[in-house]
This record gives C-alpha cells, structure tokens and sequence, in this order.
C-alpha cells in the first residue's frame, strides 16, 4: 500500500520519478506528489487521483531538480484529500518527505511536537517525519543524525524518503518493515518500492534491510548506515536482470487483460526446466537446500490471503491427493491468532504474488517463532516474503500491475501441481499424466484466448444483475470462490462462492429471476451432482451460466448459457476455468464502464494488517 520513488542524478529526475509513480500505481492512487529540490529550493506539486495527473500540473521533462522524491497514496489516515496527498513539508518547506507505511505511536509524536511548537497541516500519521527531522536539525545535529533520530521515534511500519535543505543534492532513505530497494545505474541512483521501477535501466539492486537507513549522492556509492547505532552496514547488489520490465499495456486496452492474455506464457514459465515427464521427474531447485527437513514434514498449513488464499486451498488438494501429506490452508490473517498445537514437523508454505503482504509477513514470524520450516511461493524477487522464507519456488509471472490478481494466481497453481508432485514417492502414477498436462496447458490456454467472444456475450448479458453466486465442487470449489472474489474486486458486483453442495443448506433461498449463478460444471467426477444443482437453481427460476467441457452438451440443455473452456485433467482444470471466470469478471466490469486495473478502495500490494 503507498509507493515510493525517489532519485538523484539523474538527467531528468522529476520524469524519472513521475514514470516510476506511473508504474507504482498498482500501490495506490487516491493521490500523487513529488518534491523537487534544486540549488537547496523545494517545490512540492501534488494531485488527487492517479500519479499521470501530475503531468498535468508541471512540465515535467523541462523541469530541472538534483533530486526528487514522489509518492502515490492509499489512505490509511484521514480521507483523500489534497492536505493528506503526499509529500508532507515542514512548517518552512525546506523540508520534504515520502513515506509507505504506518506510523503507530503518531498520535503521542504530534501531541510532543505540538508542545514544542509544531502545527500540522494534515490529519495522515506520516507528517510527524519532517517535523521530527526539523525538529532534530534545529536541535544542532548534522542532517544524517538528524534523519537518524527521527527514525528512532517512530514505532511502526516505514520505508521514507527525504530531503532537505540543510544537504541539497543528497537524497535520504531508510526502512522498516516496508520495501525499499535501490537501483544503482552509474551516475544516479534510485530508491523504491519495488524493482519493477528502475528493472529493465539497471541491472542490479540493492534491498535495504529493517532498520538500514541511507544517504544518496550523484556519483558516490550509497552510505547504508543502521538505524540503531549509526554503524555501517553491508548490502550486497543483487542481480535484477531477471526481472524484464513488462510494464507497458502493449495493445491492450487495459493491463488485466494483457496479464490474463499473458497466462499462457507464464504457465510455460513456472514450469519451464522444473518438469521433466520423459523421466517421470519434478525438479524444484528452490527446495534443494531444504529436501532433508521436507522427508519429515508430516504436515503442511498454507498462509495466504485472497487471491492467493484460494491458489492455497487448490494446493491443499493437490498436495493430499498427490503426495499424501495433511494440508490445512489458513488466512494469513487468522492464523496470527489461533493457539493450535504445531509439531515440529509442520512445513509453512506463504503464498504471496507481491511479496509483501503484512498479514502473510505476520504469519511467516508465528512461524518462524514456533520453529517450523518456512516455505514461499512468490512471484516478487527480492521481496520481504521471498527473503523471510527458508526456501521456496519463485512463480515467474513476472510483474503483475493490475490490482485483480489474474497470471500470478494460474502461476502458483502450477508451481503448487508441482510442489505436489515433487512432495510425492517418486512412484506416484498421478505425476506422469499430470507433469504431460501441465506442459499440454500453454496451448489450451492459447486456443482458449484467441476466441473469447462466448465470454463478452455473457458479460453483455449478466452485467446488470446486482448479485452472484458461484458454485463448483472438488477442484471448482475454490475456482469459485476465486471467481467471485475477482468479479466482486472489479465491477463492485455482490458475489459470493460456495460448495454446489452446500446450496440446499441456506443459499437457495436467495435464488429468483434476479439472482443468476455461474456454475463451474466442467468434467469431473462430482459433475453429476453439480448437475443436479443447477437443475433445482433452474426450477427456482434463477438464471443460470455455466462453464463446461468442450464437447458437453449436456451441459447446455439444463443451463440457460453456457461458456465452454477446453478439457483438462481434473486436477489442473482449474487453471483453465479461472482464466475463464478472470475474463467473465473483465468484460462485466468493462460494460459497466469501470476503472478495471484500479477498483476503488484497493491497492495491490496490502501492506498494513
Ligand atoms: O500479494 P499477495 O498475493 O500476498 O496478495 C494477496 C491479496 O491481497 C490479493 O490476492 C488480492 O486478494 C487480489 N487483489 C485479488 O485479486
């Protein structure tokens, strides 16, 4: 939640910042700022609503700046407005910060401040930072110590980004419990929220660490320095050559339709020299460090929240059925609280695309203090969840920048079928037929997308209905549960997923004319009972859409339309019916003429709990 970019050196640093805001959008966008610092003057332009505006505001290619710091906002404290947009000031503007992040004890730190003199001019709990920075260099400290001890008041969850008067040229950053990364390209230097911001420019980056703070100047090496006790600190740079900067649209209109359009590839990427079906063989690199401490899990509890949490409960019966192993999935979330007895042969696996989820970061520490082997799946390099994880398997869906999580979703799916398979005695006889389908997927996916107009017609037809349920059984349970979530997500349509099974036992009731289901009735041994549901949701004159297997067209004389998606095994059917549902939740919420990569309220990466 919130992103972050600043840089120095650079010959156009306000361009180089606003374009990193644009492609941090994903983060937030309630609002949008920047501060430029030139020969020691400050100017702070700000923008309600998306980071493009600032454009708007200031030429920014003409507009010369030694450094720049900018931030999109997802309001946490006090509502959108222009006073709460960041970067908040000092009473004097000669000071100027960014920050992503919570800062929990602000209350006490502006209740201090004011006693000291200080006036606020907003209501978010960020503007404590450049006033207790202010408030140190007018103590006398040098403006390192200074930024140093402002850090040290807070209490919280922050990656900041700085400057000052008192050090033109120099930019400041430090982190907590937030990302922070720097990219290092010759003369300048950059300072994000995340890679995807300078990838594809430099080739290397160096993640800060909790409590490393930094000072960047033009042409020096970055002085990483902690927090606690000012000594210097060692970050080694980190390839990122890996992570292409696939951020344009391309010709898609919107980027959740290039990342749905985008599933074929990453499904060949996620499994690309990882299954080998000639030799009946699953090779996981990322689990070879760890293969002992795996031999002895003797139970697996997954963590993940939303998209991912449903990508776990798919894995959950992958995992039981392949390999053998009792899976139990739990919401990041609620997994915090629960007093369940652990053994020490209880493996963690956090799933997460962004890498950064607090809730998943929560789980992982509960984990971690119970002393329980920590697995990730993760689709961000480099982030909190990837390096705080004893091992894992990277997803290779590459960057995900609509906020309706779609490619990464279908990814870990498969890294899951394969975690599976390489969980199971090698005599497994699900592991051949499943490593062939997964190679055999790109290409039914490929077919599937190059004619989606059975899945617009639908969405022109059912875009005005105000509720949904989705049902599915075995497999398609929690495809359901996905669909609904990605249709709820995008066109702010109420929905909700559900067993088939448990419709008689409360949901029916909702059924009438004006309340359809989408019914997941591909082949599979529960679709005879699915069948029988959409017959009683039929007799109870609720519309109803179904997915089927191409080929069935039983399906069609009981639903009253039907969207065919091609035949899959049981187990991997599923990747192939979400990106049916994605699309679905796509076009509904384009006829309802929506922000489709944007829904309101939302950001991609949560990073507050
Ligand atoms: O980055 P993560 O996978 O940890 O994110 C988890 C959820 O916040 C995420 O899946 C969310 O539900 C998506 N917006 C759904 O499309």
């Amino acid at each position: 939640m919130c992103g972050i970019a600043g840089c120095v050196g650079h010959v156009n640093t306000p361009g180089l910042v606003v374009e990193g805001l644009e492609t941090l959008q994903y983060r937030g966008y309630d609002s949008a700022g920047i501060a430029m610092q030139n020969d020691g003057q400050l100017e702070v332009v700000k923008t309600i609503g998306a980071p493009g505006n600032l454009r708007k505001q200031f030429d920014v290619n003409a507009t010369i700046a030694e450094t720049a710091i900018g931030h999109n906002r997802w309001a946490t404290h006090g509502p959108v407005n222009m006073p709460n947009a960041h970067p908040h000031t000092n009473e004097t503007g000669t000071i100027a910060s960014v920050c992503n992040g919570t800062i929990e004890n602000y209350k006490q730190l502006r209740a201090e401040l004011t006693y000291n003199g200080y006036s606020f001019s907003s209501q978010t709990d960020t503007e404590v930072i450049p006033h207790l920075f202010d408030y140190y260099l007018a103590e006398g400290a040098e403006p390192e110590n200074a930024f140093r001890q402002a850090l040290g008041r807070l209490v919280g969850a922050y990656a900041v980004l700085a400057l000052t008067d008192q050090d033109p040229g120099a930019l400041y950053a430090a982190k907590f419990s937030s990302p922070l990364v720097l990219g290092v390209n010759g003369h300048e230097h950059i300072a994000a929220s995340d890679t995807v911001v300078f990838a594809g420019t430099t080739k290397q980056a160096t993640f800060l660490e909790d409590h490393d703070m930094v000072r960047l100047i033009a042409d020096e090496p970055p002085r990483i320095t902690s927090v606690k006790d000012s000594g210097s600190v060692v970050r080694v740079p980190e390839d990122i050559e890996d992570i292409e900067k696939k951020v344009g649209k391309g010709e898609f209109e919107h980027y959740m339709l290039k990342e749905i359009f985008e599933s074929a590839e990453t499904v060949r990427d996620a499994t690309r020299g990882r299954i080998h079906p000639e030799d009946n063989l699953v090779k996981l690199g990322g689990l070879e460090s760890v293969e002992e401490r795996i031999k002895d899990t003797s139970r697996i509890v997954i963590v993940a929240c939303g998209t991912s949490y449903y990508a776990g409960l798919i894995g959950e019966q992958l995992i039981e059925e392949i390999a053998g192993i009792p899976v139990e999935v739990q919401q990041a979330s609620e997994f915090v609280y629960r007093n369940e007895p652990f053994d020490k042969n209880t493996t963690v696996i956090a799933i997460s695309q962004s890498g950064e989820t607090a809730d998943t970061i929560g789980a992982l520490k509960k984990a971690d203090e119970l002393a329980m082997l920590k697995l990730g799946i993760v689709n961000s390099l480099g982030s909190r969840i990837y390096r705080n994880t004893d091992a894992g398997v990277y997803c290779h869906a590459g960057p995900e920048i609509a906020v309706a999580s779609t490619k990464a979703f279908t990814s870990q799916v498969t890294v899951l079928t394969e975690v599976a398979m390489a969980l199971a005695e090698k005599s497994n006889t699900l592991n051949k037929p499943l490593m062939e389908e997964l190679v055999a997927l790109p290409e039914k996916i490929e077919a599937m997308l190059a004619d989606t107009s059975a899945i617009q017609a639908a969405a022109k037809k059912y875009a005005d209905y105000k509720n949904f349920l989705f049902i599915g059984r075995g497999y398609n349970y929690p495809v359901a549960l996905e669909g609904a979530l990605k249709l709820k997500e995008v066109s702010y349509i109420h929905a909700e997923g559900y067993g088939a099974g448990e419709m008689k036992h409360g949901p029916l009731a909702m059924i009438d004319e004006d309340f359809p289901t989408v019914a997941l009735a591909t082949d599979n041994p529960q679709l005879e009972k699915t069948m029988s549901n959409i017959e009683e949701i039929r007799a109870r004159r609720g519309p109803v859409l179904a997915l089927a297997t191409a080929g069935n067209k039983e399906v069609e004389q009981t639903a009253d339309d039907v969207i065919y998606v091609p035949a899959s095994l049981e187990q991997t059917q599923p990747i192939l019916n979400s990106i049916a549902l994605q699309l679905f939740a796509y076009h509904v919420a384009v006829e309802k003429g929506l922000n489709v990569d944007q829904p309101r309220n939302l950001a991609k990466s949560v990073t507050v709990e």
